[in-house]
């Protein structure tokens, strides 16, 4: 008997899963942010090390591009919000964004005046406008990932 509760359990997550997957919300925002989220993973790893400042200032170039389309683009979550908010919504979001990318390009002129510490803490408080960012504008279910 609990053999087959097992596998009719494993069986149902299997069936589940696809359907699960396509409930996630992928939107053209969300693929600028998770091309973002590839180059700031390495950039967070690199950027105390110079010899890897070229490296570095292309995965800043990469995130300056995706930022720069992102601030184009609204949030999901911008539906969930009364109408009469939503413009708001858009705007702060929208400038958000913009003081985001200021620390980005502040970040690349630190790496190529060769200053890695300083990069370092802005690479840190790009994190910290990141979960700002994310607890502000993101849709909590998408908040998991
Ligand atoms: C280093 C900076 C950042 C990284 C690495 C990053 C990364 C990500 C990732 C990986 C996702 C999930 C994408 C998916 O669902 O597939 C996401 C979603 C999102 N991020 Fe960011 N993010 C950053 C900064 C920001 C900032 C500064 C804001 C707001 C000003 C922001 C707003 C959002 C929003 C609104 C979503 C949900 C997508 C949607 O509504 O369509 N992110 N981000």
């Amino acid at each position: 008997m609990k053999i087959r509760l097992l596998i009719a359990t494993v069986a149902c997550a299997l069936a589940a899963g696809p359907f699960l997957h396509a409930a996630e919300t992928e939107t053209e925002l969300s693929k600028k942010m998770d091309k973002m989220g590839g180059a700031f993973r390495a950039l967070r790893r690199q950027v105390a090390d110079s010899s890897k400042n070229a490296d570095s200032l292309a995965r800043l170039a990469t995130i300056k591009e995706n930022a720069v389309a992102s601030a184009k683009l609204e949030p999901v979550m911008k539906a969930d919000k009364p109408k009469a908010e939503q413009a708001k919504f858009v705007a702060d979001y929208q400038a958000e964004m913009k003081k985001f990318l200021a620390l980005v390009e502040k970040t690349e002129a630190a790496l190529k005046a060769g200053n890695n510490a300083e990069a370092e803490k802005l690479v840190a408080q790009m994190g910290d406008a990141n979960k700002a960012g994310h607890k502000q504008f993101k849709k909590p279910d998408e908040k998991k990932k």
